[in-house]
Parts: structure tokens; C-alpha cells; sequence
């Protein structure tokens, strides 16, 4: 009975604490667009093991749930995710495991989907069964209007600056699987921004934006706007020097040949106009540098 007296308050506290290290961490509150993706980030931790007549057990989870505006989503309790059942709905995929992350992901998004879900995990005791109970509230909106704002706030841009348009709606979502057109014409981006530049007259244009799956729904137009601008010339001035540094390199280059074909005699013999201007170019050059010499 002393042995009992003395070990009890041990295995009960270490019972309490494994209780009350038992966790389920979930995202934020979600607003997604129907027919939308979310992805819901999701972490646990599950008890591990608890003391019995002294001697330590160890869990082991057998099972995982997901559950729909349901506080502890046991027994019967209907499951939009069951580890144990072969009929669960495509559209909720389970991205975790069954050791720490309960990642969910729902597809194609309904107004059902408007809820409150929570995960449970269950292991081969009683003692380790656990739902957390704050969930994650997803809120699914049908209409939303949509909007493309502009990095730059100006909606007339000149060429070879760059840009991004980002594809918003009122209600923040996650992982915005969007469409984007020019001139009603569909680009080939996707993703909720848009990045443009340099930018050239082409890109000119009214854009929209769409989701994906539910095109109907398509954002208001933004019209962008690309002159030829400063960007424009101060670049046609940069390339006429390097254009004319260049030539002035390669005459260099070529007297520098010739001084060096000169010496082996090969210059000399050769009956080419260019070589003969070449002499010419250096006899003047010879005269130039002895006379800056005598003065
Ligand atoms: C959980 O799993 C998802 C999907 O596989 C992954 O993207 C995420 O990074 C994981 N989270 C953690 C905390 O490991
Ligand atoms: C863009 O929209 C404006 C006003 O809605 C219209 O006047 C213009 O012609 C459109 N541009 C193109 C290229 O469709």
C-alpha cells in the first residue's frame, strides 16, 4: 500500500501533464471564393505515452478525423475525413499523418463547406483520445468582386519599368488559383500576381482576372497603360556609346594586327586596299607622336 501511496501522484501528475500537452493547432479563421482550394495548416501533439500500475504505456495513434460543426466528433459522429474509412470524399484531402501534422485541403469548395472543423486523434487507450476543440471556421462566399491592383499605382507606365498586378477580392484567401487575361485574351500566368516588365507597348491592354474554376466570376478591368518614355531614350543613348565604343575598340585592335603582321613580313607583301589605308593610318600616327614629341 506504501508503494502505491508513493507512486500514485507520480503516474497521475505525468497523466495529467501528457493530457494537458495534448494540442491541436489550427490556422486562422478562412474566407474562401466557392469552387475554390483551401488549404488548412494544421499541427498536433499527441500524448505519447502515460504511466499504469507504475509502468509507462506507449501510445501509438491509430486513427485520425476530421469532423463538420461537431464539438468532439466521436464514435458515429459522420466524418468529412476518416482515416479508417475507404469512402471519404475526394474533395478533402488529408495532406498529414498520423504523428503531428493534420493538414486538410478542401477542393472545389461548397456552401456546406461553411463551417467549423475540428481534428481528433485517436490512439490504442482510452486515456490519449483527443478533439481540439477551438476548430477553424471557413466561411465560403459566392460572389465576390474582385479587383486588380497595381504595384506602382499608376496606370500609365513607361517601357522597360517593370510591374505586378495582383489579382484581389474582398474576401482573403488562400492559395487564389486565378486566370489572367489581356483583351479578354487568356495568358498563360497563373497565381494571384502578375508580374510585367520590362515592360513594352505590347503589354498594353485592359486586364481581368478570374478564378480558375469558376470563370463567370471575373474581376473588374484594369487598363494599363505603356508609352515609350526617358526609360526608352536614355537606353537608345546608352547603346549608340557602346555601339561607338566598340567600333573605336576594333580599329585598335586592328592596328595592333597589323603592327604585329608587319613584323613577319606578311603585311608588307600583301596587296590588300585595307592594309595599304592601314600603313597610311600608321605612318600618320608615327608622325603625329614625333612631332607632339619635338614640340
Ligand atoms: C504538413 O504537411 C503539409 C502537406 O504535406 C506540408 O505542406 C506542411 O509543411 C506540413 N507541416 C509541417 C509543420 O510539417
Ligand atoms: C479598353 O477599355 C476601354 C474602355 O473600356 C476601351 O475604350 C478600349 O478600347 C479597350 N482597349 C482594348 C485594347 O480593348
Amino acid at each position: 500500500m506504501a508503494f502505491w501511496n508513493k507512486r500514485m501522484p507520480w503516474g497521475f501528475l505525468l497523466l495529467l501533464a501528457g493530457a494537458v500537452g495534448q494540442t491541436v493547432n489550427y490556422p486562422r479563421p478562412v474566407c474562401a471564393v466557392e469552387t475554390s482550394t483551401v488549404t488548412l495548416p494544421c499541427t498536433f501533439t499527441p500524448l505519447r505515452s502515460f504511466i499504469q500500475s507504475g509502468r509507462e504505456v506507449l501510445l501509438e495513434i491509430v486513427r485520425v478525423r476530421w469532423c463538420k460543426n461537431h464539438l468532439i466528433c466521436q464514435g458515429n459522429t459522420p466524418s468529412v475525413y476518416d482515416s479508417n474509412s475507404e469512402t471519404n470524399d475526394p474533395r478533402y484531402q488529408y495532406l498529414g499523418d498520423k504523428k503531428g501534422n493534420c493538414t486538410l485541403q478542401i477542393r472545389d469548395l461548397r456552401p456546406e463547406d461553411s463551417a467549423t472543423f475540428r481534428f481528433r486523434m485517436e490512439v490504442n487507450h482510452p486515456e490519449g483520445q483527443f478533439t481540439g476543440q477551438s476548430g477553424v471556421t471557413v466561411t465560403v462566399v459566392d460572389e465576390t468582386e474582385m479587383r486588380i491592383i497595381s504595384s506602382s499605382g499608376e496606370s500609365v507606365m513607361r517601357e522597360g519599368q517593370t510591374v505586378t498586378l495582383h489579382c484581389t477580392a474582398n474576401c482573403t484567401f488562400h492559395q487564389l488559383e486565378v486566370t489572367w487575361f489581356r483583351d479578354d485574351h487568356a495568358l498563360p500566368a497563373s497565381g494571384p500576381a502578375l508580374q510585367l516588365g520590362p515592360l513594352t507597348a505590347g503589354d498594353s491592354g485592359n486586364y481581368t482576372c478570374g478564378l480558375k474554376n469558376n470563370l463567370k466570376n471575373r474581376s473588374l478591368t484594369y487598363t494599363l497603360h505603356v508609352e515609350a518614355g526617358e526609360e526608352g531614350i536614355k537606353l537608345d543613348i546608352l547603346t549608340v556609346a557602346h555601339l561607338a565604343l566598340i567600333a573605336v575598340h576594333t580599329a585598335l585592335v586592328t592596328t595592333v594586327a597589323c603592327i604585329v603582321i608587319r613584323r613577319t613580313r606578311v603585311c608588307r607583301t600583301g596587296t590588300g586596299q585595307q592594309q595599304t589605308d592601314v600603313k597610311i593610318q600608321l605612318s600618320g600616327q608615327r608622325t603625329g607622336v614625333s612631332d607632339s614629341a619635338q614640340e
